[in-house]
């Protein structure tokens, strides 16, 4: 009799290292499904595991256990530039093997990882008899949470693909959503909901299916299906990332964990650095993208940012619309664009030398108008040519509404894909990988969620993929609202570096776009430097509105972009954040601090600093009256000595912030 119950049901659990987090495996009657656990409170009841495989039965019961193993794993990398140079890769994992108990068996493999700041599972199809290729029609994957917890996230399924502003609301309204998902619970544990190393299959957003159940919605093909894949193969990890303070989830390293090491031996060539570029002007019809008396990218013009940047001290100048094509409605139709011929305004050999000689890199610009099969039909050349001229990254675009990404399939029908299936997963990994051959880095826009690739290829080094700094320049109504980045932080950028493009200090955006602004005040945009982490980092300003803000300017020039350890000071969701970053080799640090609408009075003990050592800190403080609807400009630039025993005041204003740079003396 007992043995009977034991062959219906059996369990097996693995706990993270510091007894925090468990999962728990469970067979029941053939039926497989996972728990969690933190510190022996339930997290996600029990919850269905699964696939509906087209053609075949499902592969979602009738199985046993064919073995369950479990492994230890403790070892400390280094990141090649990031938030944290050395990363500490800690856990115990539980590997299941599931066979199906019927005729012609399939073979499943489930492995869940158990970390002290969450956890994380993943299938596995082996290589096997009865299972060659195949196409996943539903994922069964469900996380059922124990709460209609408050949740910050944005929908899937939109036309604008990620960019929208989140949501705070409670689990039981949500549709579904893309992730990162962030979730606070009623007796206040953090959790945020995401995938790891996403390559050949489709990404993941999660529906509502009521009861507080959340279930996999991957993007569908435009036929429908949702993965077309073969065994052996493995889908991407599903993460949840559990922690007792919100800080706690900016500086879990889970993601990256959960992601290969570098399939790029020498990272020597892989910068980090500031870039100034021919950007604002277009966002501010200044100028244009196009050819015409407003043309942008001209060769003297390049030349004007190239000599900015080499006087102030920028690594990079971005160059858009030097390409033949930006006339008419390039965003609809991107199969004008070429990828190798100039304007005749624009001299790129000569522009290119002329960066060389002073000393700076050009960063190039590929805006595909997610017009796919025409871009990748001159991509091999286009990354050529910019290794010729020396160009080592380039800024990608995919402009174009969800679901208009047009190829052809083999009968010749023209289908229409989302941005983020995995027929777009797929190019985005082999323009990766071509831009590695060639020596470039990639800073991608409006492409898909970062899933912490940039461990296995860091030169996928940063990207939009949200709400960034241009829609304050697209009508008044459009701008970020105070508290849009104090969402971000808590769950977009949990998902990796965010090209936000911070710096512009003329907040007012006269005598270009009057009405307009930057909905927060001078202190808070130079605090963006250190609360948005990016290892690009873009002054996007004029250059002749820096000449009007001198001491913010000097800031921008002081600030570091490659961190040796980065620490979470305070944070609440939406609300505010403090955050410091050690700059990488150097005993140096900054600390940004920002609020949404609410202004703050901050008392921050700088115990992170060597204890015995003095330093200067040059703190740019919201003047007394600052207010981001009223007196957005009201700044002080003061310094003074502290030490690690100093608990240093920051008073932020409404929509306001703080920027403070600590020099070791
Ligand atoms: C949208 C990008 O986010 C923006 O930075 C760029 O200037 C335009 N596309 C044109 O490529």
């Amino acid at each position: 009799m007992l043995s009977l119950l034991l062959l219906l049901l059996q369990l097996h659990s693995v706990v993270s290292p510091g007894a925090v987090n468990s999962i728990t495996f469970e067979l029941k009657d053939g039926v497989p499904s996972y728990r969690v656990e933190r510190l022996g409170r339930p997290v996600i009841a029990s919850s269905s595991l699964g696939f509906d495989i087209q053609g075949q039965r499902s592969l979602d019961r009738g199985f046993r256990v064919v073995s369950a193993t479990s492994t230890g794993f403790d070892e400390t990398w280094e990141q090649p530039w990031g938030e944290q140079r050395l990363i500490r890769n800690h856990y115990n994992e539980l590997r299941v093997t599931l066979q199906e108990t019927a005729a012609r068996p399939r073979t499943l493999i489930v492995v869940f990882r158990a970390y002290d700041d969450g956890v994380a599972f993943r299938y596995e199809f082996p290589t096997q008899p009865n299972l060659g290729a195949f196409t996943i029609t539903n994922e069964k994957t469900e996380f059922t949470l124990t709460g209609d917890h408050t949740t910050w996230s944005i929908d899937g399924y939109q036309w604008n693909r990620f960019e929208y502003f989140f949501e705070e609301r409670p689990v039981s309204v949500l549709d579904t959503v893309h992730t990162p998902i962030t979730m606070k619970t009623a007796d206040d544990l953090y959790m945020s909901f995401h995938e790891a190393a996403l390559v050949d299959y489709s990404t993941m957003t999660l529906e509502n299916i009521g009861g507080n159940r959340l279930k996999a919605n991957l993007m569908p093909w435009a036929d429908g299906t949702l993965v077309k894949t073969k065994a052996p193969s493995v889908t991407p990890w599903r993460t949840i990332q559990l922690s007792s303070t919100p800080g706690g989830l900016v500086t879990s390293y889970l993601i990256l964990n959960l992601n290969e090491p570098s399939k790029i031996a020498d990272t020597s060539w892989i910068e980090t650095g500031k870039y100034v570029g021919i950007w604002w002007e277009m966002h501010l019809d200044k100028a244009t993208w196009g050819s015409g008396p407003k043309h942008g990218a001209t060769t003297e013009n390049a030349k004007r940012y190239i000599d900015f940047a080499a006087a102030n001290g920028f690594d990079q100048v971005l160059v858009e619309g030097w390409n033949l094509g930006w006339e008419g409605d390039w965003y609809r139709d991107g199969a004008v664009f070429s990828f190798t011929e100039a304007y005749p305004d624009f001299d790129l050999e000569g522009v290119a030398a002329y960066a060389k000689e002073k000393g700076v890199k050009l960063m190039g610009h590929h805006e595909t108008s997610a017009t796919v099969l025409h871009y990748e039909a001159q991509m091999e050349a286009a990354f050529a040519l910019y290794q010729r001229l020396g160009v080592i990254a380039v800024k990608m675009g995919y402009v174009g509404h969800g679901r208009e990404i047009k190829w052809i399939n083999d009968k010749g029908e023209v289908q229409r894909e989302w941005h983020h299936g995995q027929y777009m997963v797929r190019h985005h990994q082999a323009v990766t990988e071509l831009a590695a051959k060639y020596g470039v880095t990639l800073n991608v826009h409006e492409g898909v969620k970062d899933t912490g690739l940039r461990r296995t290829w860091p030169n996928l080094m940063t990207r939009e993929v949200a709400i960034g700094q241009e829609y304050n320049a697209w009508g008044a109504e459009k701008g970020n609202p105070p508290n849009h980045l104090l969402n971000v932080v808590f769950t977009r950028n949990l998902a990796g570096p965010f090209d936000y493009t911070p710096g512009v200090l003329h907040l007012t955006l006269e005598p270009y776009r009057e009405g307009n602004r930057v909905k927060h005040t001078l202190a808070k945009e130079l605090s963006l430097y250190i609360t948005i982490y990016s290892p690009l980092q873009m002054a996007a300003d004029l250059p002749e509105n820096y000449a009007k803000y001198p001491e913010a300017f000097q800031f921008i020039k002081d600030v570091k972009v490659d961190w040796d350890e980065t620490l979470v000071l305070n944070g609440s969701i939406g609300e505010y954040v403090t955050i410091a970053r050690k700059t990488r080799g150097e005993d140096e640090w900054f600390i940004g601090s920002m609020t949404a609408e609410t202004g703050r009075d901050f008392q921050i003990p700088l115990h992170f600093l060597t204890p015995g050592a003095t330093y200067t800190a040059q703190i740019y403080r919201d003047g007394d009256a600052a207010d981001w609807i009223t007196n957005p400009y009201e700044m002080v630039v003061e310094e003074r000595e502290v030490d690690s025993t100093t608990v240093l005041r920051m008073k932020l204003a409404p929509g306001g912030g703080q920027a403070v740079r600590l020099v070791r003396r």
